[in-house]
């Protein structure tokens, strides 16, 4: 097995993680899941969604890899001698392809966007305008695909270099920053006129506009934010030093995590109202409806730039950890070299992306069961790999790992208190099963 160091610091161990987790998830995918599912009761049971289930399973995926410095296959097999629960690993991996592959495309639009801000184009344009522009970015083939493979490139460029440790530096600088700049779209977007129609789509929860299928989207979208259930933290907290509070780190990732998610729902939804935008635009939202705050703020051309820029690193240090869970796995299990994995993993990652950025355009007519490609990857993503996943990793912690493993983590070995273990073991065995059972009642039609 590779030689694995450390992580210098434990703040570097915390900004790597908050590093995978604040994303496009976050950003362009919360305020549209927020907007299709009718605002505050969805915000309501999602932030519920964090709580008992989101911080217990990357506390049981930081768990799973440092008790073990193991990757997920290694550590499933040391945790559990002579068992077959490592052939989850391989559900991770796959997982981890659907992700990235839809993941990217819309990486895409952002460089797409980035562009169009350096070019001083996204201004002065009414919200027809910036509505057609999105639809005809997404209806070329070339843009969109050639936008989702330069994104690629520049994605597996920087890890064949061995320069993500370098992106995940600048992105301490960058992560900040973003949320330094949401504030002050926050700010801008609290002067809009459509403020008070906005923030009460948010925060005020209707629940009559909350169904099954929203409690489901709820439950995906807070796993894929935190990066979740394909075994991506495992490989982080594979790096912890033993004398980090992992308690405190899951907490802290995921309270950063759901605020970026919030600050992105209060800089979108005002606008939203304010521009006319159907909140239930869906994943074009946020392509709608910033170019029109940049547009209403002085300077706005150096805002726009920047915040594609920020976003830009942003979805990086995500797809990054999102392509070192299938490099990992052949460097360790399969014993490849490094630019061979990086090789593999970049051909199966192109493939789907492709496919998924033609699903706007040429493939526009195939339909799995009912949705577009794009659709059905952003679906099976959240909703079923990453939720199921993350499903089985609170079982496995909660009933199945050695509960001494457990309690020697989260107390690091009896030197801390461990107030909180109870919590948690109640979350991961009993919350668990019963989303499990839950999750499983719907996709299959009888609730
Ligand atoms: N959490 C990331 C986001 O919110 O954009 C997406 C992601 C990264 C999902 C890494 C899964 C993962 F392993």
């Amino acid at each position: 097995m590779a030689k694995r160091v450390g992580f210098a610091t434990r703040m570097g161990a915390i900004a790597a993680a908050v590093g995978s987790a604040v994303g496009l998830g976050n950003i362009w995918r919360f305020p549209y899941e927020a907007g299709v599912n009718g605002g505050g009761a969805f915000i309501l049971v999602y932030i519920c969604c964090i709580l008992v289930m989101g911080i217990p399973v990357i506390l049981s995926e930081f768990v799973i890899g440092r008790s073990t410095h193991s990757n997920m296959k290694a550590a499933l097999k040391q945790l559990s001698p002579g068992k077959k629960y490592y052939l989850f690993t391989y559900v991770c991996i796959l997982g981890s392809f659907v992700v990235i592959g839809f993941y990217s495309v819309v990486c895409g639009w952002i460089i797409e966007y980035l562009y169009q801000a350096a070019m001083g184009q996204l201004s002065g344009h009414s919200a027809q305008e910036y509505n057609d522009m999105f639809s005809s970015l997404v209806a070329n083939p070339w843009r969109c695909v050639g936008w989702t493979v330069l994104f690629l490139v520049f994605n597996f460029m920087v890890m064949s270099r061995g320069i993500e440790k370098g992106i995940e530096r600048v992105s301490s600088i960058m992560m900040p920053l973003l949320f330094l700049i949401l504030i002050i779209f926050c700010i801008k977007a609290l002067f809009l006129p459509g403020v008070s129609r906005g923030l009460k789509f948010l925060f005020y929860p209707d629940f009559s506009q909350l169904t099954l299928r929203g409690v489901l989207d709820a439950f995906g979208q807070a796993f894929l934010s935190l990066s979740i259930g394909i075994s991506c933290l495992v490989t982080y907290g594979s790096y912890f030093k033993d004398d980090i509070s992992l308690v405190k780190d899951a907490t802290m990732v995921g309270v950063l995590d759901t605020l970026v998610a919030i600050l992105s729902g209060v800089m979108i939804f005002p606008a939203v109202f304010s521009f006319g935008v159907e909140p239930t635009a869906g994943p074009r939202l946020i392509f709608e409806v910033l170019p029109g705050i940049f547009q209403q703020m002085t300077g706005g051309y150096f805002w726009a730039l920047l915040f594609f820029l920020l976003v830009f690193f942003a979805s990086l240090t995500s797809t990054i950890s999102l392509s070192e869970i299938p490099i990992t796995f052949m460097i360790e299990e399969r014993k490849m070299s490094r630019p061979r994995a990086i090789a593999w993993t970049a051909v199966f990652t192109f493939a789907l992306a492709v496919v998924a950025a033609l699903s706007f355009n040429v493939l526009e007519d195939v339909k799995i069961f009912g949705k577009s490609i794009f659709d059905a990857m952003d679906y099976a993503a959240s909703n079923i790999f990453m939720l199921m996943g993350g499903v089985f990793t609170a079982v496995y912690v909660g009933w199945i790992m050695d509960r001494k493993v457990l309690h020697d983590q989260l107390t690091n070995g009896g030197r801390l208190k461990g107030k909180s273990e109870s919590y948690f073991v109640f979350c991961l065995r009993y919350v668990a099963p019963v989303s499990i059972i839950f999750i499983f009642l719907y996709l299959t039609g009888i609730i």
